[in-house]
């Protein structure tokens, strides 16, 4: 199980300060589980790993299987909170190379509907000719210009690839049970489908279908998945006490950082596999937080890569940040570095070592250097990067994240800010319903 570890923040402040927050905590928890709090229509994802059925994972297993018998790429269409979880599980547990070997276990699994670049939706398209390629379109709204942009696409050439009817087989929806055009067209066309609860938000949607189908295309044990989750959610519900509960020792010294003026927060990785779960954190923590002009600014770094531009930031620049480390104690594969007689690189004093070991030697002498430079510093340990171990940090994360919103005083679970670049943008492109706001904003553009 993953563990928790604040002992080089306590140099930055106190363990009282931080031990002063359990009262919060407490409060915090409880409008959690009584559903009394900020945002309390979007809980589902509180009790969400305990209460999936095995009937439910064996239809997502079901419907990946033939995903994996029909395809040789599967793309995933989402953005946000509809694509970033899936990403997370998957690069984090993928062999990393695996994607350009010519025999492969299961589909390659690319992702599409995250951004409107015209070069790279082109390229995808050429990639994919030739290719049995299925879709996973996700979207709960069913309306994201991104992602149904990108589908609109990918379901054109599916279809003329592979006919209407394999394109039936091998597109799949993921989206609201009743609206929404991403609905519509599944229900319309046939597709399989499967619901994104409503009470649900994205960013806390990873074990849902939005996260658990693309994770079981990609081979990976959504059950042992679920099960790390389960095993979290035990370890961080309420009845468990404040100095044994790492979701409630996190949210308190984030705050009591962020309380310090310690207003920035680099999840910081040691492991180039664990760059998505860092983009999947980042959304999680900066939408649930970034509101009323409050919460920490979530960054990340993958080290030791960004040791050699970041690295220097972080060691002089401006003191109003702190580090959280996730640090994974054991390797998948055993690697030695060998020994070379002529030594020309200068190198053999590392011969007969793991690779991790040299790994394992950087991260300590930057989390000391960087609490020398005044960078406090906490670390979440990870025995392996296996499923079990993923769905414990998802989980980790989410319930810290709703008692950490909770303490800052704002309400986790809406997003009210990503809609304001959605209106100019569909007034810029004359969208109907927007001739109003077109008007104006163009009127502004020639100011
Ligand atoms: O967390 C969120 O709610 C957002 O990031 C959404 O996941 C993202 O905007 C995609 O929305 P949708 O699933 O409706 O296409």
């Amino acid at each position: 199980m993953i563990s928790l570890n604040i002992e080089k923040a306590f140099g930055f402040i106190s363990k009282e300060s931080v031990f002063a927050y359990e009262a919060q905590v407490k409060s915090a928890q409880e409008a959690l589980e009584s559903g009394t709090g900020k945002g309390s229509d979007f809980l589902g994802w509180l009790h969400l790993p305990s209460s999936i059925t095995k009937e439910h994972l064996d239809d997502l297993k079901a419907t990946a299987q033939t995903l994996r018998e029909n395809c040789e790429v599967v793309v995933v269409a989402g953005i946000g909170g509809s694509y970033l979880g899936a990403r997370a599980v998957i690069e984090a547990l993928s062999n990393s190379f695996t994607w350009l070997q010519e025999k492969k276990s299961a589909p390659v699994i690319l992702y599409a509907g995250h951004n409107i670049g015209e070069d790279y939706l082109y390229e995808l398209g050429e990639y994919l000719k030739g290719k049995k390629f299925g879709v996973i379109n996700i979207s709960k709204s069913g309306t994201t210009t991104e992602t149904a942009l990108a589908f609109r696409l990918l379901r054109e050439q599916c279809e003329r690839q592979r006919g209407k009817e394999t394109a039936r087989k091998v597109i799949v929806a993921i989206t609201d049970a009743k609206k929404g055009a991403a609905r519509v067209t599944a229900d319309k066309e046939g597709y399989k489908s499967f619901i994104i609860p409503d009470n649900v938000g994205g960013r806390f949607s990873v074990l849902t279908p939005v996260g658990l189908l693309p994770i079981a295309v990609a081979g990976f044990d959504i059950d042992k998945l679920v099960a790390g989750a389960v095993e979290m959610e035990k370890a961080c519900g309420a009845d468990v006490p404040f100095v044994q509960n790492p979701a409630a020792l996190y949210a308190a010294a984030r705050n009591e950082l962020y309380k310090q003026g310690k207003k920035i927060e680099i999840l910081v990785n040691f492991n180039p596999k664990l760059h998505y779960v860092s983009e999947w954190w980042k959304q999680l923590y900066g939408e649930s937080e970034g509101k009323e002009h409050k919460g920490i600014f979530p960054a990340s770094v993958d080290f030791t890569t960004d040791l050699h531009s970041m690295g220097q930031w972080i060691q002089e620049g401006e003191r109003s940040i702190y580090e959280t480390v996730i640090s994974v104690e054991k390797p998948n594969h055993s690697l030695v570095v060998p020994s070379d007689s002529e030594n020309l690189d200068g190198l053999n004093f590392l011969a007969g070592k793991h690779v991790d070991e040299v790994n394992k030697m950087a991260e300590l002498g930057t989390q000391l250097a960087h609490v020398d430079g005044g960078v406090p510093n906490m670390r979440i340990v990870i025995p392996a990067l296996d499923e079990s171990c993923i769905g414990n940090l998802l989980y980790f994360f989410e319930r810290a994240c709703g008692i950490s919103g909770y303490i800052l005083g704002v309400n986790p679970f809406n997003q009210p800010g990503v809609e304001a670049y959605k209106k100019n943008m569909f007034a810029l492109l004359d969208k109907p319903g927007y001739e109003e706001e077109s008007k104006a904003i163009r009127a502004r553009l020639n100011e």
